[in-house]
């Protein structure tokens, strides 16, 4: 396993990522996993996959995409050392031997060539990009023909009284517990926000169809609260 050396961003992610993975379980009532495996279902019907897993933090999906042994090599991109940092760590411990590369790089200017990759994923990331449609942008230009993107993204249920209650989850949970545990209220109230101001759902798909990309579906999960997004390069 290899981790690009480059200049260290500071940044708010860099401050909470030891208390990341713990901070994941529980606002997510210990179901984050359960996600990544759905989406790991997501991956092409092959193997030997060349995988760019974007804002890839502390690397579960990573870990969750080996599982399935449908993959070839993965190389995790975010601008956050310490989150690759400790990401670098549990990769190691688990898959020692896999062709896994940590690079320290923004989504919305991905350090590669045109059509490289089988698999484009990211996680709980696309939120946090100040510009959506670059990342998007970028994201098919390395998509191999034939290659997939996959999103995993809180998300706002459609469902009123639903939205209600995540609504009051998100402030009350989120916002304040985490807020707390994490020593870093500012990033909690950040996410909370962020997750607000996403245009999920069919707006989303949307941007998908705009860029380019064909077969595009959403897989609502836990009410809305989280959704998938599958959307493929012909
Ligand atoms: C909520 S964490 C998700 C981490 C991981 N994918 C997961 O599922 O646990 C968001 C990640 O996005 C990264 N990030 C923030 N801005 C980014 C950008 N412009 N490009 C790529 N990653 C970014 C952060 O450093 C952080 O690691």
């Amino acid at each position: 396993m290899k981790m690009s050396q480059k200049q260290k961003t500071p940044q708010m992610f860099d401050r909470i990522a030891v208390r990341y993975d713990f901070l994941n379980g529980l606002i997510s009532l210990g179901q984050h996993n359960i996600w990544r495996k759905k989406m790991a279902r997501m991956l092409p019907d092959r193997t030997n996959l060349a995988v760019l897993d974007l804002a890839t933090g502390t690397g579960d999906q990573i870990i969750t995409f080996l599982k399935t042994r449908k993959i070839a090599s993965i190389i995790g991109l975010d601008p956050s050392v310490e989150m690759l940092t400790i990401g670098e760590g549990k990769i190691a411990k688990q898959f020692p031997r896999s062709d896994v590369t940590l690079v320290e790089a923004n989504a919305g200017k991905i350090p590669f060539q045109n059509a490289e990759f089988d698999v484009v994923s990211m996680s709980f990331g696309i939120r946090n990009v100040p510009d959506v449609q670059q990342v998007l942008i970028e994201t098919w230009r390395v998509l191999k023909p034939g290659g997939r993107l996959l999103i995993l993204e809180a998300s706002t249920p459609q469902n009123s009284f639903f939205r209600f209650f995540n609504d009051l989850y998100l402030t009350l949970i989120v916002n304040k517990l985490a807020g707390l545990l994490a020593g870093n209220s500012e990033a909690y109230s950040y996410l909370n926000n962020s997750i607000k101001a996403f245009p999920s759902g069919e707006v989303f798909l949307n941007k998908l169809r705009t860029v380019g990309f064909s077969q595009v579906l959403m897989k609502p999960l836990m009410v809305g609260s989280v959704t998938i997004y599958q959307a493929d390069k012909l």
